[in-house]
């Protein structure tokens, strides 16, 4: 600590070593939620089978001779995960709706290449995923935000730039359930009013439910494909192993009805190459069939749960307001002096907005981490602004530097 000679809370502070900065950026899991004994053991008996039964089960191939090419997945991982998922959603899942991809990223991928065209627009939640924006960018889709509520896109918002752009809007892509970077749940209300919008307005809705699986309380919201009418279907729903076992299994699917699924099983790079996780989704067979995974699932939302809280707890008591999640890895913070985790414009489509927000991710640090960087930050927004009283406290001997003395006087 530079010159300044410190009373009160802060020299009590100081005699245990000032806190220091952490990194909330990261929006992993944690290494300590990867090398749990249970979870190492069932994923080398599950990839053990795997690699057992891959002749038997073609999955070192495109498919099976007989029965042509596994280009939505291999049936029977799909047939595993829709009664996998009928026990998660309480939903009956047709595993003639689900296609497998590389993770979540894939499916949005997927459905913008497949939807969309240079020059349409896709809407996008404002804060929303800053990194699928690119996605739309990649395929010469304009990206347009509207605003994000606590419930759910603002829908007036979203019908207003239908109206404007007379058809343009072919794409709308949501994180409807604990969204990155706020946490926000979208409403049961909003959800259907979303579709009803999506049939008048003829635009596909991309909902990327990467956390849909990750709670810390129950939700009662299921995925959007839910909503979706068999008779003019517009919803894919997404998924991915990526938060509940590790980004690096890269594997997940996409929920929809089958005459949406064909042109995503049809594009270039699937027809040449086949479905993308054949052998990796067969090697998770029994992991996903045992129960295994279930059990993982409940592993994580704990952790990362009472992370959550302690994260929540924290913020509170150094006076910042949060909105706390119900799961997900995220919190989303207005600042009031000096920043930590990732900025906020960074969740804008243009980097115009948000600026004074942050995004704190709580899955990668440890609850020690956790709290001595908020403390840090703490400190640092006193620093930053500090109030009146705390005048009263700070005491400068003749070290200090000038510029730093100016700093906390033209704060005030
Ligand atoms: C909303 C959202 N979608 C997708 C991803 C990436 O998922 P995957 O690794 O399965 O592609 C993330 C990761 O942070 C995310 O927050």
């Amino acid at each position: 600590m530079s010159g300044g000679i410190l009373v009160g809370e802060m020299a009590a502070r100081a005699s245990k070593g000032a806190p220091e900065q952490q990194d909330f950026v990261n929006g992993w899991p944690h290494p300590g939620l990867l090398s749990g004994a249970a979870l190492q053991e069932d994923l080398a008996e599950s990839f053990r089978r795997g690699v057992a039964r891959s002749i038997e089960e073609h999955s070192l191939n495109y498919g099976n001779p007989a029965t042509g090419s596994y280009m939505l997945g291999h049936p029977k991982f799909l047939q595993a995960m829709a009664t996998f998922l009928e026990a998660q959603y309480d939903a009956p899942v047709d595993p003639n709706t689900l296609m497998s991809t590389v993770g979540a990223s894939m499916g949005t991928d997927l459905c913008f290449r497949a939807y969309g065209k240079a020059g349409d627009i896709c809407i996008f939640e404002e804060p929303g995923y800053f990194l699928s924006f690119q996605m739309a960018r990649d395929q010469g889709l304009e990206p347009k935000g509207v605003p994000m509520y606590e419930d759910g896109m603002d829908l007036d918002a979203l019908e207003q730039v239908c109206k404007e752009s007379m058809g343009k809007v072919k794409l709308v892509y949501t994180v409807p359930v604990h969204h990155n970077p706020t946490g926000y749940i979208t409403s049961n209300a909003k959800r259907v009013r979303l579709l009803q919008l999506a049939r008048e307005y003829q635009f596909f809705v991309v909902a990327d439910e990467t956390y849909q699986l990750l709670n810390f309380q129950p939700t009662e919201v299921k995925p959007l494909f839910y909503h979706d009418d068999a008779d003019d279907p517009r919803v894919f729903s997404i998924g991915t192993f990526s938060k509940l076992i590790g980004p690096g299994i890269k594997v997940g699917w996409v929920q929809a009805h089958p005459k949406l699924l064909q042109p995503l099983a049809g594009l270039g790079f699937i027809r040449s190459g086949n479905n993308p996780v054949i052998f990796s989704s067969m090697n998770l067979l029994h992991f996903v069939e045992s129960g295994a995974l279930a059990r993982h699932i409940e592993v994580v939302s704990k952790d990362l749960g009472e992370r959550c809280q302690l994260i929540c707890r924290k913020l509170r008591e150094v006076g910042l307001e949060v909105h706390e999640p119900k799961g997900g890895y995220s919190v989303w913070v207005k600042s009031k002096g000096k920043m930590t985790g990732r900025g906020g414009q960074d969740m804008a489509v243009k980097g115009d907005k948000f600026h004074d927000y942050m995004r704190l991710c709580y899955g990668w640090l440890s609850p020690e981490q956790l709290e001595e960087g908020i403390e840090c930050a703490q400190q640092m927004h006193r620093f930053a602004n500090p109030p009146v009283h705390k005048y009263a406290l700070i005491l400068w001997n003749a070290e200090q530097p000038k510029q730093e003395l100016n700093v906390i006087m033209s704060s005030a």
